[in-house]
Order: C-alpha cells, then sequence, then structure tokens
C-alpha cells in the first residue's frame, strides 16, 4: 500500500529541501523521482546562490530591488521580499548541514558578484554549487531515513472533487503502474529545457511537473518568458558558468571588442542574462560574431584563479573544445537555460488545486518575472521547497483520509497499453528535434508575431501527430523508449503554452524581447499570462502583478 502524508515529486534541491521539512515535522514523507536524487538536473547549476547577509553590511532591500529590476517589474514583490528576506538563514542553514561553501583569505564566506547584482552576494562552490548542496541535502534525507520512489515515473495526477488526492505512477524497474496516494503532493520537478534544442539543461528536464498541473487545471503563468544564458558553450549548449563573468572574464566580438561597454556601459558583462544574451545575438546577427557565437576570455585571469574558482569550466572547455581557457578564449553563445514562467502558486508554493503545491523551478512564485537574476534559483528552490512543505503539512491537517477510488489507475493503464500497442507510427524522436528546432527559432532571444506563429503552428502540428507515434520496445523492464514518448507529450503541452503567452504579450518585457514591439508597456501589460487547461483547450487570462515599494523604472545596466 503506498499512502502518504506529503508525497513531493522530483528529488532536486526544491524537492529534497521540502523533503527534509516534511519528515522533520514528524509528516509521513516520500520522494519521488524519474532519476536517483543526486542526478537530478540541480547539480548542474554552477555559479552560486544569493544572500544579503546583514552581518557583512548587505541589506536584504538591495538584493530584492536587483531581483525586481531584474526581472524587468515582472515579479510580485510581495514574493522577492519573503525570498530575499529569507536568503540569509536559508544559506546558514545550508552550512551548517555541511555544504562547503568557498571561504576568502580572511576564513569567511567568500562571495562573488553575479550579473544584475549591485554588490558581491553569491556564496559558491568553486563551480560546482548546485552538485554540493544537492549531495549535502540528500545525505540529510539518507540520514532522515527517507522513503524515496527511486526511478518512478508520474503519469498523472489524482484529482477528485477539485482536490489533488495522490499520483498515478510506473516503477520503471518493473513497467508497473500504481497508485501512490497522498493527503498532498508537492511538484518539484523542475524545468522544461528540452523543449528547445540546444539547452543547457539535462535530457531529463522535459517540464513533466507543469505539464501534470496544466492537465490537472493548474494555471501556468508567464511561460513565454523563456532565460537564454550568454555563455552556452558553442555546439552542445553545455552551461559555462556565469561565475566566469563574476570573476572577471570578458566577452570579445571577432574583433577583440568587449563590446558589453556600448549596451551596458556600467554592469558591462554582468547585467543581467537577457540583455548580455541580447547583446550578444545582435553581434552576431551584425557579422561580429565568430562561426555564430561570442568568445568568452579567460586569460587575464591567469591559470591558479581558474582552476581554483572555476574548475570545472577548465574541465569542460578541456573536454569538449580541447581548449585550455588560461591560453585561448572560448567560442559561446545564448543557449535556453531556465524558464521564469511555471506552475502559479501564492507564496507558500500552493497552487490553484487544494492539495497541489509547487516548487522550484516548476512553480512560477513570482520571483524572477520576465527576467531571473543569476544565482536566484538556487535560492528560490531552497527558501520556496521549505515554505511549500510548511504550507502542505498545515494543509494536511485537515484532511481526514485518503482516496479509496482506482479509476485513474484503470484509465492510466488503457492509455498506456495503447501507446505500446500502436505499431508502424513515428518515433518520438522525429517530432521532438522539430519541436526543439521550431521552438528555439520562433521563441528566441529576438521573436516577432511571425516567428511566434511559426513555432506556435508547428507545435500544434505536432500535438496533432503525437497520437501516430509509436514504440519499438514493447517491454516493461526500464523502457525509456516509452517514457520518451511520454515525456514529448509533457513537453508539446508546455510547448503551447509558451508559444501562447508569447503571442499574447503584445510588448518587449524581460526575456520576451518581440522585435516588431520593442518597447515595454507597464500601461497594458503590467501583468502576468496565464494559460489554463479548460475542457481539453487552453484559455489564456492575465492577472495584475503586486508591486510594493519598487515602481516601474526605465531598466539600464
Ligand atoms: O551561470 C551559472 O552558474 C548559472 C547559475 C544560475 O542559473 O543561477
Amino acid at each position: 500500500m503506498y499512502e502518504h502524508d506529503v508525497l513531493i515529486v522530483g528529488a532536486g534541491l526544491a524537492g529534497l529541501r521540502a523533503a527534509l521539512e516534511s519528515i522533520e515535522a514528524g509528516k509521513n514523507t516520500a520522494i519521488l523521482s524519474k532519476v536517483h536524487p543526486v542526478r537530478s538536473h540541480s547539480c548542474a547549476a554552477q555559479g552560486g546562490i544569493n544572500a544579503a547577509l546583514t552581518d557583512r553590511g548587505d541589506d536584504w532591500k538591495d538584493h530584492a530591488f536587483s531581483t525586481i529590476k531584474g526581472s524587468d517589474y515582472l515579479a510580485d514583490q510581495d514574493a522577492v521580499e519573503i525570498m530575499c528576506q529569507e536568503a540569509g538563514e536559508n544559506l546558514i542553514e545550508l552550512e551548517n548541514m555541511g555544504v562547503i561553501f568557498s571561504r576568502g583569505e580572511d576564513g569567511k564566506l567568500g562571495t562573488r558578484r553575479f550579473g544584475g547584482q549591485s554588490v558581491a552576494r553569491t556564496f559558491f562552490v568553486g563551480a560546482i554549487t548546485g552538485s554540493a548542496m544537492l549531495h549535502v541535502l540528500y545525505e540529510q534525507t539518507v540520514k532522515q531515513n527517507a522513503r524515496v520512489y527511486e526511478e518512478w515515473f508520474v503519469t498523472k495526477l489524482i484529482i477528485e472533487d477539485g482536490v489533488c488526492r495522490g499520483v498515478v505512477a510506473m516503477d520503471m524497474h518493473t513497467g508497473k503502474l500504481e497508485i501512490i496516494k497522498a493527503k498532498s503532493v508537492i511538484l518539484a520537478t523542475g524545468g522544461a529545457g528540452r523543449i528547445f534544442e540546444p539547452s543547457t539543461n539535462a535530457l531529463i528536464c522535459t517540464g513533466d511537473g507543469l505539464a501534470l498541473a496544466y492537465d490537472a487545471g493548474a494555471s501556468l503563468m508567464d511561460m513565454e518568458m523563456i532565460q537564454y544564458h550568454p555563455t552556452g558553450l558553442a555546439g552542445n549548449g553545455i552551461l559555462l558558468s556565469e561565475g566566469a563573468r563574476g570573476e572577471g572574464a570578458y566577452l570579445l566580438n571577432s574583433e577583440g571588442d568587449r563590446f558589453m561597454k556600448v549596451y551596458a556601459p556600467e554592469y558591462l558583462e554582468l547585467a543581467s542574462r537577457d540583455v548580455v544574451s541580447r547583446a550578444e545575438q545582435t553581434e552576431i546577427d551584425e557579422g561580429r560574431g565568430v562561426d555564430g557565437c561570442v568568445l568568452l576570455d579567460l586569460r587575464h585571469l591567469g591559470r591558479e584563479k581558474i582552476e581554483e574558482r572555476l574548475g570545472y569550466l577548465q574541465e569542460v572547455a578541456t573536454e569538449f573544445r580541447d581548449i585550455d581557457l588560461a591560453e585561448q578564449p572560448i567560442q559561446v553563445k545564448p543557449t535556453m537555460h531556465y524558464i521564469m514562467g511555471g506552475i502559479k502558486t501564492d507564496s507558500s508554493g500552493a497552487t490553484d488545486i487544494p492539495g497541489l503545491y509547487a516548487a522550484g523551478e516548476c512553480a512560477n512564485v513570482s520571483v524572477h518575472g520576465g527576467n531571473r537574476l543569476g544565482a536566484n534559483s538556487l535560492l528560490d528552490t531552497i527558501v520556496f521547497g521549505r515554505r511549500s512543505a510548511r504550507a502542505a503539512i498545515e494543509y494536511i491537517s485537515t484532511v481526514k483520509s485518503h482516496s479509496t477510488s482506482n479509476v485513474e489507475l484503470k484509465n492510466e493503464t488503457e492509455r498506456i497499453k495503447n501507446i505500446v500497442d500502436r505499431s508502424n507510427g513515428e518515433r518520438s524522436a522525429t517530432l521532438r528535434n522539430e519541436m526543439g528546432i521550431a521552438m528555439t527559432s520562433g521563441i528566441g532571444v529576438y521573436r516577432d508575431t511571425a516567428s511566434i506563429e511559426m513555432a506556435k503552428n508547428k507545435i500544434s502540428e505536432l500535438l496533432d501527430r503525437y497520437p501516430n507515434t509509436s514504440i519499438d520496445n514493447k517491454g516493461k523492464v526500464f523502457n525509456t523508449d516509452l517514457i520518451f514518448n511520454l515525456e514529448l507529450k509533457y513537453m508539446l503541452d508546455v510547448a503551447l503554452t509558451m508559444c501562447i503567452g508569447a503571442e499574447q504579450r503584445k510588448e518587449s518585457r524581460g526575456a520576451h524581447y518581440r522585435t516588431d514591439m520593442t518597447e515595454r508597456d507597464d500601461a497594458n501589460w503590467l501583468k502576468h499570462t496565464h494559460v489554463k487547461n479548460e475542457n481539453g483547450n487552453p484559455k489564456f487570462y492575465t492577472s495584475d502583478v503586486k508591486i510594493t515599494d519598487w515602481k516601474p523604472e526605465i531598466r539600464k545596466y
């Protein structure tokens, strides 16, 4: 019998932080993940975690302002205030748990400056911060004997009378579908980067939680806000951390110019990511690129600093490009990295559906608005992972019993049997490639009405073709052919919401830059966009942005 008080789907940083909170509160808690927890995509986060520590003379309000300005005023300011105020205690708690943050010569925790921040407030572990945090949180859950459904895949949320009561999930070892009953479910499934090609994201980032919540009727908010990271490695898009620029690396064009002085005279390479990505794309489009890229130059930092503080970048550069960063600049380009949009939640992680919570990249609280600042995502996972568990714990005190229905298990068994039984259809990989190409060219760093329409039409066409896909592997054990097929449907559903958001937002703001509507339009579009599934059809609507102390201003770096 699979029954829990709190079921957390996803074992990255948000999921593990939520799990710890729930276990420590004595609740019957389980974590479910399609991969081993330490293989979650949080392990790829490199550069650091932001926090304004008062005893170092920093001020959470300055962090909040940088975040709000970075968001192009689309973030909900009450949520940003919570995140920035709670950052310090969360950081110190992580340190106490065992995360060995880098320290300076004085023995104190060291910081580097990240993009869009007025001061250095990014705490880091070399260039493997996410991995270091993930391992420590995983160790803590192991210490607590957490129940982990490892390599299980959720196919459906169970919603009864409008309330979330658990999930239907496949044990990938046996292919068997089971009901896991839960008084509350927290989705912490990460992003959806693989809707785009290339992406800095792991292949597992297929928007599962977003699609599950959307299918269940939750609102997805600001889905058009797609972050392109300025330094994806040429070719495969592997992330080369903003930490490099935080340590002083330059961006150069083919003429050897530090072109950021034109686009962001004050912040230069440390302007916010949307600004830097647009600058790079303009250089490339105007013929000052190098084979469709620009150059990231670390040579002046010296070998010792590169190897000590950016060792992981040196490994990637050597391994994939045969480049020694102390000797040679490396080609980089804007690469899809993060979705600011996500399942709409309040600042406690509650979605529109009672019993269903979300945290981390799959959620939109909203603290990132139109553009997330580097190193605010690790902070978001920890702060709102913890908060979502606290809220879920409070909620379950009102839930008397578990679901007794088997209906969804029967429906899902039938649905998946149909996929396995189909033969001679298109391969899901074909559709996946077409989706990735269309989304990158249609909803890219720059977009316009025609490109958005092209992407939307393509996604609609792929959704029509999806029911005719088939898989070759008809087996039960670790049928990744089947999992990829299910993930494809998740990605297509989420991609459509991105296209709808992009089509509807008739302005440029943050990462959503339309070459045919280049101005931010606060009078009409200081608003969140929402897409919700109503009887199988996407319904679009908007809601107001919460402004507290920071009135929208012209955004310059
Ligand atoms: O560049 C980086 O290290 C990425 C950090 C982030 O996305 O927060």
